[in-house]
């Protein structure tokens, strides 16, 4: 198959679809491969690694986008791209069509063959290709903690792992899921006393059991929060309910209850965040300040590491796009039911239930498109 990467245009995302690793592997396979000219330049990787790798440069997105059967990316195609997808394109990316209806109604127009990441499904319910950016952010969460608790960004000025003879800085982790493990796990390992909290009582015995011994699990509701939240020194929101907006588990009253300086991350920004006074920031103004309290609310916290990002987005999507390379999207779809959640529109007609709902738009079953598709 002929694969196309195009250089992301998104605003700030620094990330890229494919490494040069990658290359190698689908060139094994006898793929042959396009990468924009500087493509992996954000991410630490240079056109020479990808001519190494038995990649072809190629120096426009027009260039990419005419030659290619199947275009791999990160964010959705924006407005300027619409016009450079063909009929029966396979387009393999994060699309979020639910939140754009521009965007729908242009994949739908282009006849494209739309498959997104996030809606690729493993049978436990799991979003394999959602969870890397969780691992990353959860991660993360912490590393910016701990940096605007220090004083010169107007935190309490407290180490997270304290020294010897001074306590460690208090870590309460809303949301015990991928971030929340994540976020747990990386202030127990910098020394912090961590508080995680769930409401589902399997996933707090599971956590009990394999989170280090700096770690105390915690039914999450309205009294304990309450409670914790006076002794907290950084306070992380990671909570998810699918498909609906996030619960408001720290509201505005709690803010006066903890101690000048605390610092509030939430992760759960994304979803319209867990805690009341959270709105969206961006990685060039992360912070702002309420009731002394400082409130870090970035969106997209892994655009801020694309190296890692991308790294670890495409050891997850890789398998995928082999199995499409190898077999064309069709047969891939009908023998990975994985693969076949993640087909949201195709050659103009919407399959995905959520993309329908969204938009008010007519849904056409999955099976019937794959078996048209067997008739042409
Ligand atoms: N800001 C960013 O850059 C960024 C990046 C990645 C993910 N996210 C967001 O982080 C959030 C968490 O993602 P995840 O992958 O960890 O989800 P997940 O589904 O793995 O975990 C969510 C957890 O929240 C728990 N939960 C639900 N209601 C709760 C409550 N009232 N109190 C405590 N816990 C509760 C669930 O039981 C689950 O364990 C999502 O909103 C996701 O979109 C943001």
């Amino acid at each position: 198959m002929v694969i196309g990467v195009p250089r992301e245009i998104k605003n700030n995302e620094n990330r890229v679809a494919l490494t040069p690793a990658g290359v190698a592997e689908l060139r094994k396979a006898g793929h042959t491969v396009y990468i924009q000219v500087n493509a992996g330049e954000g991410s630490g990787f240079s056109d020479e690694e990808y001519i190494g790798a038995g990649a072809i440069m190629l120096p426009t997105i027009e260039e990419i986008y005419g030659i290619a059967e199947m275009i791999i990316k990160v964010k959705e195609p924006i407005a300027q791209e619409y016009s450079l997808i063909k009929e029966n394109q396979l387009l393999f990316t994060y699309f979020h069509f639910a939140s754009s209806e521009p965007l729908t109604h242009a994949m739908i127009e282009r006849g494209a063959v739309c498959l997104a990441y996030e809606t690729v499904e493993k049978n436990d319910r799991s979003l394999p290709l959602l969870v890397p950016m969780s691992e990353v952010a959860g991660r993360m969460a912490i590393q910016e903690g701990a940096k605007y608790l220090e004083k010169p960004t107007k935190g309490r000025g407290i180490l997270l792992g304290g020294v010897p003879g001074v306590k460690p800085a208090k870590v309460l982790v809303l949301g015990g899921g991928i971030v929340g493990a994540q976020a747990a796990r990386m202030a127990a390992g910098l020394g912090a006393h961590v508080t995680l909290m769930d409401v589902s009582l399997p996933r707090l015995r599971y956590l009990a059991d394999v989170m280090p011994e700096n770690v105390d699990t915690m039914m999450s509701n309205e009294y304990n929060i309450r409670e914790e939240v006076k002794h907290a020194d950084l306070i992380v929101g990671a909570v998810l309910i699918p498909g609906a907006k996030a619960p408001h588990l720290v509201t505005r009253d709690m803010l006066k209850l903890m101690r000048p300086g605390t610092v509030l991350v939430d992760v759960a920004v994304d979803q319209g965040g867990c805690i009341e006074t959270c709105r969206p920031t961006t990685h060039e103004d992360p912070t702002y300040i309420i009731d002394d309290v400082v409130h870090y609310c970035v969106a997209n916290m892994p655009g801020a590491v694309p190296y890692t990002s991308t790294v670890a987005l495409t050891n997850a999507t890789l398998p995928y796009v082999m199995q499409l390379a190898n077999k064309g999207w069709q047969q891939a779809c009908r023998d990975n039911a994985e693969l076949k959640l993640g087909l949201n529109v195709v050659d103009g007609k919407v399959v995905y239930k959520g993309v329908a709902d969204a938009w008010n738009l007519p849904l056409v079953a999955v099976e019937d498109v794959l078996q048209q598709e067997v008739l042409n």
